[in-house]
């Protein structure tokens, strides 16, 4: 079994951080995201590519990104791979094939994008796979998937335990859950306060006691696409010394001396459609897989992601 390693490959010492993978999105998002965390030390956790077939977009993206601490998501790996194995999204028997060709489809769109850019995609193709960082004290833990693979599920919040059925249902899931014995065992090992997470798409955070000290998963689903229910924006991790929850947080709690929140990222949504659908127009595999989630966001209620003894703020976001 890999696991998370213990080693610092990220020499950070910060006071406040915040992780964006699943940027799945353009130029704007890099410099909103620069705007949010202004100043502060932001890792990219992977799959910020996704959909990015303009080349503005793929070259700003990626220099965005590089400014900052990164990994590899499977996609930046599959992008630098010399062979053709899909998306690279590992995706459990429960999703269905269509969605799997889609994705299929869409990677080998990004390729030709992609190949325009060698110099960028071979640096995107030697980001690590994970990150450790010491934020207000707490080691974290910045991974794509799960700590077994980098496109691993063993995170994705339908697995996780206790089972949430409506949304299983609403998934179709089946298969092993995540039981909070594995989540503890993954914490313990890599010697992890926190464990950053995204890939699977649905944002969560999770508490887990561990030896008597409360220890943290949180995924932040998608940084460039809706997650929510009725919304449009994209959600990051935020990671502070300030014991304060942040005015727009959506949930959150606190960690040892961290403070652990899942924030909105905003950008404009007629903006963002607009662009997008030149990329991706009516019959395209992206426009299939991801209109609607850019205009309705998920099925997904904040309330379900807020899990454990994470706090739903008074006022959620919209
Ligand atoms: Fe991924």
């Amino acid at each position: 079994m890999r696991v998370l390693a213990v080693g610092n490959r990220l020499a950070a010492r910060a006071e406040r951080a915040g992780t964006f993978g699943g940027s799945r999105r353009r130029a704007c998002i890099g410099i909103r995201l620069n705007g949010l965390l202004h100043g502060r030390r932001g890792a990219a956790n992977g799959d910020f590519h996704w959909l990015d077939l303009d080349p503005g977009d793929f070259q700003s993206i990626s220099q965005t990104v590089l400014a900052h601490s990164a990994i590899s998501g499977n996609v930046e790996a599959e992008l630098a791979s010399a062979q053709d194995s899909g998306c690279g999204c590992g995706y459990p028997d429960y999703i269905d094939d269509a969605v799997v060709e889609r994705s299929n489809q869409i990677m080998t769109m990004l390729q030709a994008t992609a190949g325009r850019f060698p110099d960028l995609v071979a640096r995107l193709g030697g980001l690590p796979r994970y990150l450790t960082a010491s934020v207000a004290g707490q080691r974290v833990g910045i991974v794509h998937g799960d700590p077994e693979s980098l496109a691993g599920w063993g995170l994705a919040l339908e697995a996780m335990e206790p089972g949430d059925p409506v949304l299983r249902r609403q998934l179709g899931w089946s298969g092993q859950p995540t039981t909070p014995t594995m989540v503890r065992e993954w914490l313990e090992r890599a010697g992890v306060s926190v464990l950053a997470c995204t890939h699977t798409g649905l944002p969560f955070a999770q508490d887990f006691l561990v030896a008597g000290d409360r220890r943290l998963v949180i995924n932040n689903g998608a940084a460039g696409l809706g997650n929510f229910a009725g919304t449009t924006y994209g959600v990051a991790t935020r990671l502070s010394s300030d014991p304060r929850a942040p005015a727009d947080g959506i949930y959150g709690i606190t960690i040892g001396t961290l403070r652990c929140d899942a924030v909105p990222v905003r950008f404009d949504p007629a903006e963002w459609r607009e662009r997008f659908l030149t990329q991706w127009p009516p019959g395209s595999p992206g426009h299939r897989g991801y209109l609607a989630r850019i205009e309705r966001g998920t099925p997904l209620r904040p309330e379900q992601a807020a899990r454990g003894n994470l706090r739903l703020a008074n006022r959620v976001p919209r």
